[in-house]
């Protein structure tokens, strides 16, 4: 099929995709948009979440007939040019990084997170990032990010 959408506020005309390809392989593969992360595919670990028209959602799960005409952002189209986005320095600055495969996705649910309840509790901030599986950290230092792009503490 073809289609068209807004990917990181850029206009996208594409031929001959599949309608049934999930918009995690477009971005990845027909787009290279490597910052959105395919790790189970299934909807399980929350990697490879993006925005599709203002809500944060996995890539996986949406298949590309269903994003005609939307408006999609990616863990790229967060940073302004070269400047990484609060939340992606946050992210660096509270160490929360270790093999970086699950970070993009919990920088979009973060970001989603924040864009809602500025101000989290610990409660809404572990329910917020709960989809998003990490096998290296033990959240404590991802719950720190976004605490300090909360700016309810400062960066060590
Ligand atoms: S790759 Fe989409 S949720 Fe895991
Ligand atoms: S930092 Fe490796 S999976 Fe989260």
């Amino acid at each position: 099929m073809k289609l068209c959408c807004t990917v990181n506020g850029e206009w996208c005309a594409l031929d001959d995709v599949p309608g049934s390809e999930s918009l995690l392989r477009l971005l990845r593969e027909r787009l290279r948009l490597p910052g959105t992360k395919n790790a189970c595919e299934q909807g399980e670990c929350g990697s490879c979440t993006v925005y599709v028209d203002g809500e944060a959602v996995c890539s996986c799960l949406v298949a590309a007939g269903q994003i005609d005409g939307s408006d999609i952002v990616t863990v790229e189209g967060l940073a302004d040019g070269a400047e990484a986005h609060p939340v992606q320095e946050a992210f660096v600055s509270a160490g929360a990084v270790q093999c970086g495969f699950c970070t993009p996705g919990l920088v979009v649910a973060a970001h989603a997170l924040l864009a809602k309840t500025p101000d989290p509790t610990d409660a809404e901030l572990r329910e917020a990032l709960a989809g998003n599986l990490c096998r290296c950290t033990g959240y404590e230092k991802i719950f720190d990010a976004v605490r300090i792009a909360a700016g309810k503490t400062e960066a060590t």
